[in-house]
């Protein structure tokens, strides 16, 4: 399979998201992914227990994988099927600058609901489970988890970027390390919704019928009405997407542990014109918010996420098609 990466380009800019099936190996990722399930485990020893949870700090902050703390960290030689593809080097290179940068990579892994305690459960019930961590044990916080996730735009991370490294001027990656269906809580993207900018979250996205959504900006009042756009492929299957580009997931159905390699790249900053500037110029709003919209900092007092229901979240836990 051979890309073009003014077409990447064309594609992000117009629609938000381009995918790449065939770039990587399948059978690297299906190898990886083995390996990941062998090291540590994927069902309810994972979490603390209530007690424990209720002696902690109950916040969700610094519950993600970090530098140090990541299980990508003890995987890197076998993560060269992508980092080194050098197909995927010879577009970034386009698309970011010669110089471009993996500003931050990480493991994120879906849960399904019988693998999580009943009293987490209790917590998040009702909510948007945005993120697992801080109810996982101290020593398997490698890895992000999720139940599943409301719609959000990545670009929510802006704030929690450290000072002096500050870069909105990224494009975001993900390879799935096994087959992703209907079933095991694909990323679902809406068609074209970055072109709005950046927003504050929770977006107002509200179902029309079938795959079509209306998303209403708040600073403005512009409507859109957008589609969505599952991400499913076999393993190793990829895509590259908009940081302005609203996406979410509901949970799994099936029973299966969902595994992708998530990647944050940025822009070579020394670099002259790149094919994200192009993108960026088609974007009608602003690049990134000051302030931090995250569920997880703006949590309740008792770790619940103090969230709002809605069409999305509504949707896939009562399995309604999407
Ligand atoms: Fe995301």
């Amino acid at each position: 399979m051979s890309y073009s990466a003014n077409a990447i380009a064309g594609q992000i800019g117009k629609q938000g998201i381009s995918e790449l099936p065939g770039l990587f190996s399948a059978q690297a990722a299906r190898q990886l992914q083995d390996i990941i399930l062998s090291m540590q485990p994927f069902d309810k020893e994972l979490f603390l227990t209530r007690e424990e949870w209720e002696a902690s700090p109950k916040t969700h902050k610094n519950t993600n994988p970090g530098p140090g703390t990541s299980i990508l960290e003890k995987l890197e030689d076998k993560l060269a099927f992508v980092e080194e593809n050098p197909q995927l080097k010879a577009l970034l290179t386009e698309l970011l600058g010669p110089q471009y940068r993996i500003y931050l990579k990480k493991l994120v892994c879906r849960l399904p609901g019988k693998n999580i305690p009943d009293w987490v459960h209790d917590i998040i019930g009702g909510t948007t489970a945005n993120s697992l961590g801080a109810f996982i044990r101290p020593q398997y916080r490698n890895i992000s988890y999720y139940y599943d996730v409301d719609v959000h735009q990545d670009i929510l991370e802006w704030p929690r970027q450290p000072e002096g490294q500050k870069e909105h001027r990224l494009l975001y990656m993900y390879v799935h390390l096994g087959d992703v269906t209907q079933d095991n809580s694909p990323l679902c993207f809406f068609k074209e919704s970055h072109r709005f900018g950046a927003t504050p979250y929770q977006h107002t996205i509200t179902h029309i019928a079938g795959d079509q959504w209306s998303y209403t900006e708040p600073f403005d009042g512009r409507n859109m009405t957008t589609q969505l756009w599952p991400l499913l492929g076999e393993a190793g299957h990829a895509a590259i997407w908009h940081p302005c580009l609203l996406h979410g997931s509901h949970p799994v159905k099936n029973d299966s542990i969902r595994l992708a390699l998530r990647y944050v790249l940025a822009r070579d900053k020394d670099a002259g014109h790149c094919l994200i500037d192009e993108i960026g110029n088609q974007i009608d709003g602003l690049p990134y918010l000051a302030k931090d919209h995250n569920p997880g900092a703006n949590a309740n007092k008792d770790g619940s996420f103090n969230l709002q229901d809605n069409d999305f979240t509504r949707m896939g836990r009562n399995g309604i098609a999407q």
